[in-house]
């Protein structure tokens, strides 16, 4: 800039030494970038460090509560601000008759889950948004970690306690990621729209009920949560192997057993040869029958004179149609008498 200003003043003699300079010229212009200068605007909380936040949810924790409450709030955040925050009032949070509820008789009302907010409604306009108040959703200035505090300090029971040290909670995934509290009713809680909201993040796995089998998620018969805990289990992740099987039978009761002649991988987990989001093999194969079966059976075991790759033998009933499954059909376990290689 500085040089600028003197190469201007000193007339088109200096041009000429200007375009011989051009070079270091735009160095030295770049080296005054008005960028580099410090920001004469607020700080504001997007730049807010870890302390800094921590320090502001201690302040808001410690001020006051608002003077009239909801009332003092909803003067601002009327039906005319951009964000609707009435709907609220149609749900279990606005029930005045639940002692439990935000709006119980005596409790804090929005400030329950927003915090003493009596700073806020008193800071300037272009101070509302500068941490004087709890925000939710992961793009709040508000760690996550007191987020979920707010909302744990009610929903501490039994279905919500093993959320401390569940991958959501490790992941610091917030509540409000998945909840939504000002809407009628929170999408997440509803069987047709609960996968999108899993699906914002979790992209790998829309792409897996898109394949030909599939649960039917996407047809919206069924939920995510009809197989996970979201909120964690058994302080293992959100669906331990054990316990997935006993989900899967649960609704799938005649693969259950305890059968007279267990398949043994069966017994053990489902997933060994299903993949329970989709597949493009039928019935949520991992692979096809013959190379699903052997993955395990080698070719030489059980019938040592078929040609297991396919290559020799291209129409045997050993390797076309279903494969093994044309004769051993019962491969989830069979209870007949002399079902012991499970071909009936
Ligand atoms: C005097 C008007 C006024 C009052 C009273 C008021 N707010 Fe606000 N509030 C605002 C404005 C303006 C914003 C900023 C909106 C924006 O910038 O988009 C805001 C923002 C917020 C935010 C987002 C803050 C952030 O940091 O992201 C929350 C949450 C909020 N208000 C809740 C409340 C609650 C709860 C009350 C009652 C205790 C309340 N407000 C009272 C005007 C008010
Ligand atoms: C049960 C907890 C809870 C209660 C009670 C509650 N809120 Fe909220 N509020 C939230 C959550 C969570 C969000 C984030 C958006 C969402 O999930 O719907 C939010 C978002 C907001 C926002 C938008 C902030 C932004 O980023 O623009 C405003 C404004 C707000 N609330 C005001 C209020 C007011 C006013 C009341 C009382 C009438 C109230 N809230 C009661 C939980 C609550
Ligand atoms: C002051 C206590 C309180 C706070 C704070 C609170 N809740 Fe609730 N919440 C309740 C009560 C009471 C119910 C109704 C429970 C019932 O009917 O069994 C409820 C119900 C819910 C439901 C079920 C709604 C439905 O339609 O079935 C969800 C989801 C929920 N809360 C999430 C949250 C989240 C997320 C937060 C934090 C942003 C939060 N709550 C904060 C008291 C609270
Ligand atoms: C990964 C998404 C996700 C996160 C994160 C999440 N929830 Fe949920 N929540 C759900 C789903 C899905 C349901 C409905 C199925 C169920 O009950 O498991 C639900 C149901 C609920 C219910 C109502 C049903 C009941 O059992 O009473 C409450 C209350 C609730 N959640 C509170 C919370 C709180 C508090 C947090 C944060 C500590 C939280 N949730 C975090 C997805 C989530
Ligand atoms: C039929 C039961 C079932 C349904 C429905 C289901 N899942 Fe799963 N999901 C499982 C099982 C079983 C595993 C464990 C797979 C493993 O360990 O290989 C799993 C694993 C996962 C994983 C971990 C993936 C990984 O590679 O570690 C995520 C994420 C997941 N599921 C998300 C979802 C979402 C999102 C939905 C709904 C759109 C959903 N699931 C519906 C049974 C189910
Ligand atoms: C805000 C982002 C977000 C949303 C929304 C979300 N998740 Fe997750 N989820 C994560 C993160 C982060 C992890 C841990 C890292 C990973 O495994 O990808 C995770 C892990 C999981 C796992 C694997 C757990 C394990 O122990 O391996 C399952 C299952 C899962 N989520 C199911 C769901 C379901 C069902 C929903 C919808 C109700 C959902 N998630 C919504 C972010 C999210
Ligand atoms: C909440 C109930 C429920 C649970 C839990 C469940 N399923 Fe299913 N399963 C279904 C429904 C519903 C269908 C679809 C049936 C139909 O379309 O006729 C299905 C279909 C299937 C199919 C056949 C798919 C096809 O394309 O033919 C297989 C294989 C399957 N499930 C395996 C599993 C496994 C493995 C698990 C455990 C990870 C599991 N299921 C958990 C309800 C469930
Ligand atoms: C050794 C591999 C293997 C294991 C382990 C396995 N399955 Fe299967 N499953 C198959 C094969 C192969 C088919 C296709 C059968 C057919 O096409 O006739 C099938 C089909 C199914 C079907 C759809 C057709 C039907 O018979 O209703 C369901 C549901 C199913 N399996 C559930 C389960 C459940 C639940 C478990 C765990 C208890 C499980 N499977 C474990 C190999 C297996
Ligand atoms: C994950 C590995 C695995 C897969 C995949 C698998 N099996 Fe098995 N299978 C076993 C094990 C382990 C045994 C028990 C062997 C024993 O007891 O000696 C067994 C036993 C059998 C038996 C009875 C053998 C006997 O001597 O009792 C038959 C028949 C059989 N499997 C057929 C199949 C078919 C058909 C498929 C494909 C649909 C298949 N298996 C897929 C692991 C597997
Ligand atoms: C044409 C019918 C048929 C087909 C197809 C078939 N098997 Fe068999 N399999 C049998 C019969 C019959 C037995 C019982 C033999 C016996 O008891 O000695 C048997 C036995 C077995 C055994 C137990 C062997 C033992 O040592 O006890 C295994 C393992 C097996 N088959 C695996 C497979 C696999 C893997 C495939 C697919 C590649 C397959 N079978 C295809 C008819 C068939």
């Amino acid at each position: 800039m500085l040089v600028r200003i003197a190469l201007k003043r000193a007339g088109w003699c200096a041009l000429l030494l200007g375009l011989a300079l051009a070079s270091p010229l735009r160095a030295a212009e770049k080296d005054a970038d008005p960028d580099d200068a410090p920001k004469a605007k607020g700080v504001s909380f997007l730049s807010m460090t870890l302390e800094d936040k921590e320090a502001a949810v201690d302040r808001v924790e410690q001020g006051k509560m608002s003077k009239d409450g909801a009332n003092t709030c909803v003067g601002c955040h009327d039906e005319e601000f951009k964000f609707p925050v009435f709907p609220l009032f149609k749900t279990k949070h606005a029930v005045k008759a639940d002692p439990r509820s935000p709006f119980g008789q005596d409790n804090a009302q929005c400030e329950a889950c927003h915090g003493p907010g009596n700073a806020h409604a008193k800071a300037k306009k272009k101070d509302k948004r500068s941490g004087n108040i709890i925000n939710f959703g992961k793009d709040a200035w508000t760690p996550v970690k007191d987020q979920n505090e707010k909302c744990l300090t009610c929903h501490q029971n039994h279905q919500r306690i093993q959320w401390k040290g569940s991958s959501h909670e490790f992941s610091e995934v917030a509540c409000a990621s998945c909840h939504k509290i000002h809407v009628a009713k929170d999408p997440v809680l509803d069987r047709q729209a609960q996968a999108d909201v899993c699906f914002t993040c979790h992209a790998n796995e829309k792409a897996k009920f898109q394949q030909a089998s599939h649960h039917p998620v996407r047809e919206g018969k069924m939920a995510c949560s009809e197989c996970h805990n979201v909120h964690g289990e058994n302080g293992s992740g959100l669906m331990v192997k054990a316990s997935a099987r006993e989900k899967c039978t649960s609704c799938h009761a005649e693969k259950r057993g305890p059968f007279l002649w267990e398949h043994a991988p069966a017994a053990e987990d489902c997933g060994l040869c299903h993949s329970p989001h989709g597949s493009n093999q039928a019935a949520l194969l991992k692979k096809r029958p013959p190379q699903l079966c052997q993955e395990c059976h080698s070719p030489l075991a059980a019938h040592p004179t078929v040609a297991y790759d396919g290559s020799k033998l291209p129409n045997s009933m050993f390797l076309g149609a279903k494969g093994c499954l044309n004769c051993h059909s019962a491969v989830h376990g069979s209870n007949h008498p002399s079902g012991v290689t499970q071909l009936r």
